[in-house]
């Protein structure tokens, strides 16, 4: 079964508005997606019938407890995690990532390695190298291949020792579009006897992100990024999160998931969460004959949509190698496809990303350009000083004719 695409995009309202009769082309969505209307509805719902903090005994604080229990049944079906209570949420994958490092630092000690990625996105970056200055870590860097995208996975062999604590490395790179063979890289974590740190934001929106599959140890990423709200999740193994401790007030509780999340959290974001799920979920159902419990039908879901992503980002990428003067910087090998999302890098000989980005703006094609957070991608590839990329980054609900928009506006653009 494939996707029927007038019916999935007949669930985004965001994607009938046009501006001056033209449509819209949203190819920003590695930035954040538009969200389908059953999103909203519950967001509203919760802020019109359930807004109260929780544990009270009165209704409307036990109605917030049924959809916080709720949203975090979700994310762990999303993410087939083995419970609910191992699901933290906060305001976004990096102040979560920020909280928990600190956490997770206390378990270290002076002179002991932690594994960074020269893939990631600053934000699973970042947190690390501060907590490795506060407690005097070292840090031991995983390159990747500027002419492959991908990782050598005997660099990180030879990275991994007796004194490494921790493998911080994404499942999906924001810039280059890669997808990471994270189950092989948590094995080798996980033998050298260290943790792992998945960051799972550029992957959720596109393909199955099974924590117990992956064998990690923490997984975080964004709904805001797979057609949910402004907010972020992590998952923890259960063993791990009750083995750190907590950076809380004295009454909040002791226990997980809740002393891993300080104040007053966005309960309609959480609403709005399980119902991003749930759109999988029923994409799953309505298109791919999934059946069965919501995780079976988010897989299927899930499935479905890679599927039909393959074609776009092979559509993307092949259109892009036969306009004249552009660079992309990722996977474009025929063999190599599978190894990476629908998200594309690219430059040009003559025009600036920023430039490219603003005349494609005037035609209402939507992409970013810059170094989009990938620092140390954009300083591997040797573009950070020169204005990083392009980047253009279909999801599900984008159509070939769009893409097709995007090539036409190049072509004007470029000349
Ligand atoms: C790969 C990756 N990791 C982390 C982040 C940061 O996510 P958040 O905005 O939820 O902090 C982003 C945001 O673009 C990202 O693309």
């Amino acid at each position: 079964m494939s996707l029927d695409l007038q019916t999935i995009r007949s669930q985004f309202p965001a994607l009938n508005e046009t501006d001056d009769g033209l449509a819209r082309v949203y190819l920003d969505n590695p930035a954040g997606t538009q969200v389908p209307r059953r999103v909203v509805d519950a967001m509203s719902r919760c802020m019109l019938s359930a807004s109260a903090n929780m544990g009270g005994h009165f209704r409307t604080s036990v109605a917030v407890g049924d959809i916080v229990a709720d949203a975090q049944h979700a994310m762990a079906d999303f993410l087939n995690a083995p419970s609910a209570d191992e699901i933290i949420f906060g305001q976004n994958m990096t102040s979560l990532t920020f909280h928990v490092s600190r956490s997770i630092g206390r378990h270290f000690s002076a002179g002991d390695e932690i594994v960074l990625s020269r893939m990631d996105h600053d934000a699973n970056v970042g947190p690390w190298v501060l907590l490795a200055r506060d407690c005097g870590l070292s840090i031991r860097w995983l390159p990747f291949d500027t002419e492959t995208f991908e990782f050598d996975l005997r660099e990180l062999e030879n990275l991994l020792n007796e004194r490494t604590r921790l493998v911080c490395v994404c499942s999906a790179s924001n810039l280059t579009g890669t997808v990471n063979d994270v189950r092989t890289i948590c094995r080798m974590a996980r033998d050298a006897g260290a943790w792992t740190y998945i960051d799972a934001v550029q992957s959720a929106p596109h393909m199955i992100n099974d924590v117990q599959d992956f064998g990690c140890d923490f997984l975080v990423c964004s709904p805001y990024k797979f057609f949910g709200p402004h907010q972020g999740t992590l998952w923890g193994r259960r063993e791990v999160l009750e083995s750190l401790e907590p950076y809380k007030l004295r009454p909040a509780p002791d226990s997980i998931p809740w002393c891993f999340s300080p104040g007053t959290a966005s309960h309609e974001g959480m609403a709005g969460t399980a119902a991003a799920v749930d759109y999988f979920a029923w994409v799953g159902e309505t298109m791919a004959g999934g059946e069965g419990d919501r995780r079976q039908r988010v897989r299927a879901g899930m499935t479905a949509i890679a599927e039909y992503e393959q074609t776009l980002a092979q559509y993307l990428v092949r259109g892009l190698q036969s306009l004249p003067g552009i660079t992309i910087h990722g996977i474009t090998s025929a063999e190599a496809m599978s190894r990476r999302g629908p998200t594309v890098a690219f430059t040009h000989e003559r025009y600036a990303p920023d430039d490219i980005a603003r005349a494609l703006a005037a035609e209402n094609v939507f992409a970013w350009s810059g170094h989009n957070y990938a620092v140390e991608v954009a300083k591997s590839l040797g573009i950070y000083e020169s204005g990083g990329a392009v980047r253009v980054g279909p999801v599900h609900y984008n159509t070939i004719d769009e893409v097709d928009r995007l090539f036409e506006a190049l072509d004007s653009v470029l000349g």
